[in-house]
């Protein structure tokens, strides 16, 4: 499954990761500079923030209300921002477009 991550600076890192894990797990695994995932993925930390791209708000899900409690800790939350490490990687994601914000440049 592709994901494309884009850095703030606009850098775009295509990576392919398996179905199971998550977003953030992807970044890290691969070095994506931005997403660092600082908890392990356990919700904690809020340093995976991304902004999911509009045309896949839908297909990526909603936050749950822990993801949500959690995004407060992030800087410039927008409508479309999720913790990349709660967004699951599946086949109906191929080519998921993630944007990286300016605090985790
Ligand atoms: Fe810590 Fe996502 S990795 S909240």
């Amino acid at each position: 499954t592709k994901v494309v991550y884009v850095e703030y600076d606009g850098s775009e890192h295509v990576i392919d990761v398996k179905p199971g894990y998550s977003v953030m797990e992807g970044a890290v695994k691969n070095n994506v500079p931005g997403i660092d995932g600082d908890c392990g993925g356990a919700c904690a930390c809020a340093t995976c923030h991304v902004y999911v791209d509009e045309a896949w708000v839908q297909r990526a899900g909603v936050p749950t209300s822990m993801e949500e409690a959690m995004l407060e800790f992030a800087e410039n939350v927008e409508p479309n921002s999720r913790l990349a490490c709660q967004i699951k990687v599946t086949d109906t994601l191929d080519g998921l477009i993630v944007r990286l914000p300016e605090s985790q440049h």
